[in-house]
């Protein structure tokens, strides 16, 4: 990306906003505000990138911050893996050193990991005596009002907890201001700006399209598909995973189906004697395979966009792919009983297939079908979710001096809401 280091330049300067990104999906949210902050704030609001390091290996963190140009972060919290209650607890008061450190104008948080919930928790209750307009950074909640509503899911809690903390409410698509409504959160906080992470997919789209993961693979011009799976109540599971796998393998025989493999489900497949089910290609090769499940590692973010606009359909468990597959109209089979984004099956070419061989190769169908009829992109889905984003922080931060920030917020019934005042 061209003048990008003009760009962290001018980024250094002013109040300060952190960005946090704590694990592979987030990166690509945070980018376009980073990118909408250095171009646009200049000298009144600084763009800090902060990493808890909940996902740590080169090709879950580092890779991405390359691919999405980047500056690495300034402050990396290291927490690693451990259970969810360890993680969490670590993020919280290594987060905490940091806010009493930097004192920042705002803490802009990103969909639901457990670096999302934590983050939010220790702004919430940071006290800075004296300071003005309130003794505490603003909560930005980045992809809110997204529900499964399937309490089980760890990330549904993250995303109750960062919701319910959070001052500032940006959310993606309608149905997630309704979540917000229905919820009792005052309209005034919530503010529909569209999805950042299609920013970056507009954004990176030309320079995946020179990534040379498909020759490598002798895939490029070639027909197939690409699967990932990485939510422990897939991969923890031998049933689970072994019912999922003989779908796979089903719809491999036709169509090779190439399989970025996240360490969780990596290791499991070790684990249950699964992993001979697929064929492991570290190295280039001359000729594709012409059937079969392919397994890689995981991909960069360049390579991953390069995959899925190749691809002739995609199955996933994931959250942000099954919004990247409407974006790119692609069809898309998500390995789930529920999906917190409903809109990409209303709109868009994703079909919710369940987790059972029977409903993912219905699944395939259906979602093949409903793409070549016409699905639509989401509304605002447009590539500006960043500028967007970057104009509310901009009043609400103060930076900009149209209005006070203070002054909006409670006329709007904002800090009063949140149980500042
Ligand atoms: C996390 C998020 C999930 C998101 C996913 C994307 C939560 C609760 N879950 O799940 O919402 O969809 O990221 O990948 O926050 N590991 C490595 N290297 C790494 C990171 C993890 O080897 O860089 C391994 C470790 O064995 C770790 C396991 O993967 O225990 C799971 O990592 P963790 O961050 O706990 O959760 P994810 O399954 O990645």
């Amino acid at each position: 990306m061209k003048g990008t280091e003009t760009l962290h330049r001018r980024a250094r300067a002013g109040r300060t906003v952190l960005l946090v990104a704590g694990a592979r999906p987030n990166y690509m949210k945070i980018a376009p505000i980073y990118w909408a902050l250095a171009r646009g704030a200049a000298d009144d609001l600084d763009a800090e990138i902060v990493h808890t390091g909940q996902h740590y290996d080169p090709s879950m963190s580092d890779d991405f911050f390359r691919d999405l140009a980047l500056p690495p972060p300034t402050i990396n919290l290291a927490v690693g893996s451990g259970s969810h209650a360890e993680q969490t607890a670590k993020v919280l008061v290594g987060f905490e050193a940091v806010l009493a450190e930097k004192r920042p104008a705002a803490v802009v948080v990103v969909g639901d990991v457990n670096s999302t919930a934590a983050c939010a928790l220790a702004a919430a209750k940071m006290y800075y005596p004296g300071a003005d307009p309130v003794p505490r950074p603003l909560i930005a909640h980045v992809e809110a009002g997204l529900r499964s509503r399937d309490r089980l899911m760890p990330e549904e809690a993250n995303r109750v907890v960062a919701d319910a903390l959070s001052d500032i409410l940006f959310t993606t698509c309608r149905d997630a201001n309704a979540n917000l409504y229905a919820e009792g959160v005052p309209a005034e906080r919530i503010f529909f700006v569209g999805n950042p992470m299609i920013d970056s997919l507009h954004a990176r789209l030309d320079a995946a399209r020179g990534c040379p993961l498909l020759d490598r693979l002798a895939l490029r011009d070639r027909a197939f598909g690409l699967c990932t799976l990485h939510r422990p109540s897939n991969v923890d599971r031998r049933a689970a995973l072994v019912e999922i796998l003989a779908a796979l393998a089903e719809i491999a025989a036709d169509t090779p189906v190439l399989v970025p493999l996240h360490p969780r489900t990596r290791s499991r497949l070790e684990a249950f004697g699964l992993a001979s089910q697929l064929l492991w290609l570290d190295e280039p090769v001359p000729r594709a395979p012409a059937r079969g499940l392919i397994a890689v590692a995981p991909l960069s973010y360049l390579e991953m966009l390069s995959a899925m606009t190749q691809a002739r359909f995609v199955l996933t468990d994931s959250g942000g792919i099954q919004e990247e597959t409407t974006a790119l109209g692609v069809p898309c089979v998500t390995v789930r009983e529920n999906t917190e984004r409903p809109v990409t099956i209303a709109e868009g070419t994703n079909v919710l297939a369940g987790t059972t061989r029977r409903g993912i190769l219905a699944g395939l169908v259906e979602a093949r079908r409903k793409t070549a009829a016409g699905a639509r992109v989401p509304e605002l889905w447009d590539g500006c979710a960043g500028e967007r984003i970057v104009t509310v922080l901009r009043e609400v931060t103060g930076a900009t001096r149209r209005r006070p920030a203070r002054e909006e917020l409670v006329a709007a019934g904002g800090w009063a809401a949140a149980g500042v005042e």
